[in-house]
């Protein structure tokens, strides 16, 4: 199955009443335990490179990598899709590489850091919606701004800084024909979100159904949704680590915006804890060891494992044969003559 338009697959979650797992990638054997996990799961699938992650791997490398997962799992419906674009550059350079997707991080300037104005973050925001989806590709925008600084990325402070405001949700969604919207609730990037257990004061569920109530047709998403686990805290600290006590996004809360709009949620923390784990404990238990397969076979698979249990608990799971893939080019068309509109457009004041 060629990758495929992430406007589809979120469509597609949207009249099951499902959420899509966005899992983060930097190597082969992350991509390697998304696919297995997809095939155990029967998931479709979305699989995203940060530019952090395609200045690591080279970009180049990471395509080539989805193509053949593509071309391994030709049942597995896969979307392949830039995380926070920090310009129309990045985005557009993305699409000319061949993802079917991009997120126009237009919150924060291109230093990904500094917040910007509404005006600025909606202008970029439409540029890249029209350069995209002049080539069938999905955008996907962001308004309010994320808590924590991941690999540099983020404006840093608590989730509760630049909670995103419903009426700019709204009129933003309007002017920019942005395809999924990233929103901000009080989480944060990273294994540090919050101090206890997350209730409706610092987890802002309540926003969320709010906004889906007036933009019932975009396909919301949730960044910085890993879940944190203690199991999986506890395993990279019994063998050397030194992660301080934390909390993540509760499942139960991520399920409860699935059923308000939620389609794609990004998951990348609980993915890395995984993997250090699994590599500490092979070190840890034998330090005569060093062929990295050694260490990076069950690293995989307890990323594997965790993706797995979140394809199944986001509803996912089940779902790849329910469709065809539309060709890309289809794609573009539905959005020249007005049929993929999700918010009604409204031209730039
Ligand atoms: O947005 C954050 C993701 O976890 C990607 O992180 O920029 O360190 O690759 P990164
Ligand atoms: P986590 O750090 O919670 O996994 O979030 C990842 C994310 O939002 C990537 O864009
Ligand atoms: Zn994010």
């Amino acid at each position: 199955m060629p990758l495929v338009s992430m406007r589809q697959l979120l469509d597609e979650a949207a009249k099951g009443g499902y959420g899509v797992g966005a899992f983060n990638v930097n190597n082969m054997e992350q991509i390697q335990a998304i696919m297995e996990a997809a095939q155990q799961t029967k998931s479709p699938v979305i699989i995203q490179a940060s530019r952090g992650a395609r200045q690591y791997a080279q970009d180049r490398y990471l395509y080539h990598l989805m193509l053949a997962a593509a071309e391994l799992y030709p049942e597995i419906p896969i979307a392949m899709h830039q995380d926070h674009g920090n310009s129309f550059e990045t985005c557009k350079s993305a699409i000319e590489l061949g993802f079917t997707s991009v997120m126009m991080d237009g919150s924060l300037k291109a230093d990904g850091k500094t917040p910007t104005e509404f005006e600025e973050n909606v202008e970029v925001t439409r540029r890249v919606v029209d350069f995209a989806h002049e080539r069938g590709v999905t955008v996907e925008g962001e308004i309010g701004v994320l808590g924590g600084i991941e690999d540099g990325h983020g404006a840093g402070g608590t989730g509760l800084e630049h909670v995103t405001d419903p009426d700019q949700a709204v009129e933003f969604a309007e002017r920019t024909g942005v395809d999924a919207l990233a929103i901000a609730i009080g989480t944060s990037h990273g294994a540090y979100k919050f101090s206890k257990k997350p209730d409706g004061s610092v987890l802002k569920m309540d926003i969320l159904i709010e906004i889906h109530k007036r933009l019932p047709k975009t396909h919301l998403v949730m960044h910085g949704s890993s879940s944190v686990p203690k199991d999986l805290q506890d395993v990279v600290n019994q063998y050397g680590g030194k992660l301080k006590e934390t909390w993540g996004v509760p499942v139960e809360e991520i399920q409860l915006g699935i059923q308000h709009g939620v389609r794609k949620i990004n998951v990348d923390t609980d993915n890395r804890l995984a993997i250090t784990g699994a590599i500490r404990k092979v070190l840890w238990e034998s330090p005569e060891k060093f062929d990295p397969r050694d260490y990076n076979k069950p690293a995989r698979e307890a990323m594997q494992k965790v993706v797995a249990t979140r394809m199944t608990q986001f509803g996912q799971a089940g779902h790849a044969g329910d469709y065809s893939p539309l060709a890309i080019a289809d794609i573009a068309k539905g959005y020249a003559d007005g049929s993929l509109v999700t918010a009604p457009l409204v031209s730039a004041k």
